[in-house]
């Protein structure tokens, strides 16, 4: 467990000190639980909302996408029996004034320092605000705790507007925000963070069949599209006990975090089977019908939800503690982020080889930009600039030396397998547009070729 906790406080430094995540509001003491993703950070975020974008909208006919208002309207929340029960219960010592979940502490005795505890009070973990110039009752509105809510709310216009059928799904990615009690872990539990949610809407009669498909699909997509480790990944049913009372069945995606308890694995994602529960309570709270014609038999029906919830923080320190490795190279140590292609902030990393080929260097740069985010690096040992585009995982460093200056060629360096080739300027956008797209390391391609 040492050695593990070790590496979260690795990562933890290691995204401030080369821009993928910092405190919000640091240098006034820092804001707890909230963070801000830096340069590298938020290329990095949006490649994981944008991977699973093109995964469950662009690249199916299936589901089609939106973008819900974060303030949403107060009965969205009261017809989904959030406002009621929405809440933690929480306990405080009598003595040293600590605060806990009540189901996170035996008895009624204070974990820190023994004293006595209160009763069980619930704490509302909607965040709560005013709309408008007037602070009253009427003025209350929520920020939305998860995105999935407003899909409900807004099934009957999209079903409308795109003319679907059964079996077909709405997707959202954005911020939700939770006032939860305890936060800890880095952005793994976080009050304002970000969720990508699928609703994929069925006839009952077939909602076992999908709830199997997307667990699969929903795993699938953790190994074989962000390349993340498979011994690391476990599935978890729900036991019948934790099933929500509308839920008929659940399966949590867990990634084996260095931090959590227990047996060491911590929610990544939920897939849920939630029945009619969602649509009949916006239902029954607008007093509107968003029933829809089933085709078969010509009848209109509920139709009931398969969820597919992740989260996008948790996913995204997953893949850093997944791809940070250390190796020994000749005495030295080299910490190298083995991110996948698709998940790299910066593709590729210019490297002239001396102060004085940066301008004729540039030119490479300004063939690449185009197509991938690339890096002009030109301070320090060629040595050292190999190292720091290691750690933030550039797959590629591409340099320019005197010699291509007489025979306009570069070196590629492969991040992972060290490999070097020498190829001709003219070719580099079409050699980085096969290396992009191949799995195979340098060398092996380059004998392929
Ligand atoms: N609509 C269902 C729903 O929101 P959830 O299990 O509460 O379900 C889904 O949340 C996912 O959102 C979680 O698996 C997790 O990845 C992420 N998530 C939830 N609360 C979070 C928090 N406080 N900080 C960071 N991520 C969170």
């Amino acid at each position: 467990m040492q050695a593990t906790n070790d590496l979260m406080k690795k990562i933890v430094s290691l995204s401030k000190r080369l821009g993928f995540v910092y405190q919000s509001g640091e240098i006034h003491g820092g804001l707890q639980a909230a963070w801000d993703y830096g340069p590298l950070g938020v290329e990095l975020k949006k490649n994981i909302t944008e991977l699973w974008w093109h995964e469950m909208v662009r690249s199916r006919g299936d589901v089609v996408g939106v973008d819900t208002a974060i303030i949403t309207h107060t009965d969205v929340w009261r017809s989904s029996g959030h406002l009621k029960n929405f809440h933690d219960p929480l306990v405080d010592c009598k003595k040293c004034h600590s605060r806990f979940r009540a189901d996170h502490v035996e008895g009624s005795v204070c974990p820190n320092c023994g004293g006595e505890l209160t009763e069980p009070r619930n704490f509302g973990l909607m965040f709560k605000t005013f709309m408008g110039p007037l602070e009253d009752e009427g003025s209350i509105v929520y920020l939305r705790p998860e995105t999935c809510q407003p899909i409900f709310a807004q099934f009957q216009n999209i079903v409308t507007s795109t003319r679907r059928s059964l079996p077909f799904g709405i997707a959202q990615t954005g911020k939700a925000f939770r006032n939860e009690i305890t936060v800890r872990n880095f952005i793994f539990r976080s009050r304002e963070f970000e969720q990508m949610e699928m609703e994929y809407f069925v006839h009952p009669d077939q909602m076992d069949k999908w709830y199997k498909y997307w667990v699969q699909k929903r795993l699938d997509w953790y190994t074989d599209v962000l390349g993340i480790k498979k011994e690391n990944l476990r599935l978890r049913p729900h036991e019948e006990k934790e099933l929500a009372h509308y839920a008929a069945g659940c399966t949590d995606i867990e990634y084996r975090f260095p931090f959590a308890g227990g047996d060491g694995y911590g929610e990544l994602e939920g897939i849920a089977s939630r029945t009619d529960y969602d649509l009949t309570a916006q239902m029954e709270g607008s007093g509107k019908d968003l029933k829809i014609l089933d085709k078969e038999t010509g009848k209109k029906i509920t139709p009931y939800v398969i969820e597919t919830s992740g989260g996008v923080g948790r996913t995204f320190l997953m893949v850093l503690l997944d791809a940070y490795r250390e190796e020994e190279i000749e005495g030295k140590t080299r910490v190298v982020l083995g991110l996948s292609k698709k998940l790299a902030p910066v593709k590729a990393a210019i490297l002239p080889l001396s102060k004085k080929l940066s301008e004729q260097a540039r030119e490479v740069e300004d063939l690449l930009r185009p197509h991938w985010p690339v890096l002009f690096d030109v301070t320090g040992s060629i040595g050292k600039r190999y190292r720091r585009n290691d750690e933030i995982g550039t797959p590629y460093c591409i340099t320019f030396d005197f010699d291509s200056l007489e025979d306009r060629k570069v070196t590629i360096r492969d991040r992972d397998s060290l490999e070097q080739i020498r190829i001709e300027i003219d070719r580099l956008v079409e050699v980085m547009s096969r290396l992009m797209t191949s799995d195979m390391a340098l060398g092996d391609w380059e004998r392929q070729e």
